[in-house]
């Protein structure tokens, strides 16, 4: 059963280790400490993980309410340095989390980063235990945990959710990122997160983004965290 990140990407810890020595200016040896407990089981970079770590930060010392929402968790590392970050600080919000556990809907395409045409082509085996096993080996239980499995076309408008503090959208395609925005942006309370992690690498994340942006007033500060991820407040 698929458990771990470099299952998919052989070079990912590598990846890892040489990030974490490039980004010398992140000090203090907490984030270290639980990045390396999460990244095993997470595709996304350093620079994504400490947006993450400043979030939380961010939202416990200014008391924003509500849950957390990740759309795409996928092995759950993501997920994981949420619940340790929420743990070491005494914090306790319930994480929401979304995947099909077997990948985008078949068919999916977009352009990414670089002009490359990708077409997502063939399902992925059922990893939900995984994800689940994960989640418990890291952070101790599945407590706090609420996991839809999915499509989020078809999750989201079913699914009842409380105001949210944080929005992580990482499911890569427009259809899902446009139904994210719709259903969980007026969700986020004022104050709140926004990240949206392929913003800068798959086109139809973006624009996605930037369709449902365009009808609301006032937007969010959009700034970038890395080639992926785009992140910003709720005004
Ligand atoms: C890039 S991965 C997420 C990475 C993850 N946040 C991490 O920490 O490594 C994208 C995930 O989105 C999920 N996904 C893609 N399209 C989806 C959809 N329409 N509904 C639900 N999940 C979807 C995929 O199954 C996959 O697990």
């Amino acid at each position: 059963m698929l458990r771990r990140v470099n299952e998919l990407h052989a070079k990912i810890d590598q990846i890892h280790a040489d990030e974490l020595a490039h980004y010398s200016e992140i000090q203090g040896d907490e984030f270290k400490e639980l990045f390396a407990l999460a990244c095993p089981f997470s595709m996304v970079h350093v620079p994504g993980f400490y947006n993450v770590n400043q979030s939380l930060k961010y939202i416990r010392d200014n008391a924003i309410p509500g849950d957390l929402v990740e759309c795409g968790c996928a092995l759950g590392g993501v997920a994981i340095f949420m619940r340790l970050c929420l743990t070491r600080w005494g914090m306790n919000r319930t994480i929401h989390l979304f995947d099909t556990f077997v990948g985008p809907p078949i068919g999916s395409r977009d352009t990414i980063h670089g002009g490359q045409e990708l077409v997502w082509s063939a399902a992925m085996e059922n990893h939900r235990a995984g994800t689940e096993e994960n989640i418990v080996e890291a952070t101790g239980s599945l407590d706090g945990f609420h996991i839809v499995e999915g499509f989020v076309e078809q999750t989201l408008p079913v699914t009842s959710l409380p105001e949210l503090a944080l929005l992580r959208l990482d499911t890569d395609f427009y259809e899902s990122t446009r139904v994210e925005f719709e259903l969980l942006y007026p969700k986020l309370t004022r104050g709140g997160v926004l990240i949206v992690d392929d913003y800068g690498y798959f086109q139809g994340s973006r624009r996605a983004t930037d369709e449902y942006l365009a009808t609301i007033r006032p937007t969010p500060l959009l700034n970038r965290i890395d080639q992926g991820v785009w992140a910003g407040v709720k005004p």
